[in-house]
């Protein structure tokens, strides 16, 4: 079997390459380990950038996501008794976000590709990467998919990064000293925006997903199990936290999905390595609190499909040659406006009482000056 770009990976990152791949001519095959009813329903965050829906839409598959998705013209930072807007469309007018669960972004991808006869094959087994300096080709259940190219679309726990050779990629990680547990809830969102809230009890993050579906986060101990967090513990801890400003009441219903994500940051350099490509989380990740992963994902994916639409067309490779450096420079913003969401808003257990006045005084800082607002406003909404 040939194919011109084999994908490992059937989350966004590897279902958009292949569709927007399929839109400049370009053949590819999507290996996807899971079972395509498990990649549907697998919840993730939610928070769109401006230049993510533009790419989907663009791409033929934004039509469901106009119609079911939120804008989103601000969102709230709450702490010490009190809740501060960051408007968007003050500080950086025209720019939004939309909310719309990752998993609807995937269930409209490969609605996409199977429309157009799309080669996407799951719960492939033994998915393997070889001879990645020339030549390349897939093993994977006994079969051979030969490529001109490999993208690594297959996360952070996938093969392709561990396939690249000792001493090639340069490694840049931290883990945070506590996780999020993250639940659903059938229940009419309590508040019109996100809400952002440091507590010293921790960070909690009211979202949604629809007018009748309700998303939230809790900082828990990095150790903790959803077992220890039956929903009236979560319920009683998301009030103590969210109802922390006057006239706030927080409505609970049925929890219908709970689990809890790690908090880490990571970034392998360079995302390249001979005929193989890394894409999405699969070359970095980063804690949740900056809603960038997926649109980071994305971002990738479109830098990826110029360079392999140039190089197909007449083999030139300086755009492939050039594609990690042109994606890390978003990559490293990305980071680092993550990591100062996180440290603004959660409480770190080896903090000093110093260390809580300033992250209080910078907190009030952001709330009160129209340019750190505006930073944070134009990181959040992404850099075009
Ligand atoms: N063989 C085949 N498929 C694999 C393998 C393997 N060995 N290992 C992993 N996969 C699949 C996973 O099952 C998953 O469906 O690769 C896919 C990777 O998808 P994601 O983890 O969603 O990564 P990505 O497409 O880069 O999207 C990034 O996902 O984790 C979130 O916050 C992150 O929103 C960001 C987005
Ligand atoms: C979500 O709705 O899942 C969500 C929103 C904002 C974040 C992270 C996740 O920062």
């Amino acid at each position: 079997m040939r194919t011109q770009v084999g994908i490992i990976g059937a989350g966004p990152a590897g279902l958009l390459l292949s569709h927007l791949l399929h839109l400049r001519g370009i053949s590819s095959v999507v290996l996807e380990k899971r079972s395509r009813d498990y990649v549907e329903r697998r919840v993730r965050a939610g928070v769109l950038e401006q230049g993510t829906v533009d790419t989907l839409v663009e791409a033929g598959v934004g039509e469901r996501l106009l119609r079911e998705g939120l804008p989103h013209h601000g969102i709230e930072l709450r702490y010490g008794g009190a809740g501060h807007r960051i408007a968007f469309e003050k500080l950086v007018p025209g720019r939004s976000i939309t909310v719309y669960g990752q998993q609807e972004v995937v269930k409209d991808l490969i609605a996409a590709r199977l429309a157009a006869g799309g080669d996407l094959r799951f719960e492939v087994e033994d998915v393997a990467v070889h001879s990645l300096e020339s030549d390349p080709y897939l093993t994977f259940g006994g079969e051979r998919l030969d490529c001109d190219v490999i993208a690594g679309c297959d996360g952070f726990h996938g093969v392709s990064r561990p396939a690249v050779p000792e001493g090639v990629l340069s490694v840049y990680e931290r883990d945070y000293p506590f996780a999020w547990l993250g639940i659903l809830a059938r229940v009419a969102p309590s508040s019109e925006e996100l809400i952002y809230t440091r507590t010293e009890r921790g960070f909690a993050l009211h979202s949604m997903r629809s007018p009748t579906v309700s998303r939230f986060y809790l900082q828990v101990p990095a150790d903790a199990r959803v077992e220890e967090w039956p929903d009236e513990r979560i319920w009683a801890e998301l009030r103590a936290r969210l109802e922390s400003v006057p006239g706030f009441t927080l409505t609970t219903g049925e929890i219908t999905e709970k689990g809890v994500t790690p908090m880490r940051a990571f970034v392998a350099e360079p995302m390249q390595y001979g005929r193989l490509y890394l894409a999405g989380d699969a070359a970095h990740i980063v804690p949740p609190t900056g809603a960038k992963g997926l649109n980071l994902a994305v971002a990738d994916v479109r830098v990826l499909t110029e360079a392999l639409a140039a190089y197909f067309a007449d083999g030139s490779t300086g755009l492939l040659d050039g594609y990690s450096d042109a994606c890390l420079k978003r990559v490293w913003r990305a980071q680092h406006f993550s990591w100062w969401m996180t440290t603004l808003l959660h409480t770190f257990e080896d903090e000093d009482p110093y260390g809580r006045r300033l992250q209080l005084s910078y907190l009030d800082y952001v709330t009160s000056s129209e340019a750190a607002a505006t930073t944070l406003a134009e990181n959040y909404v992404g850099l075009p």
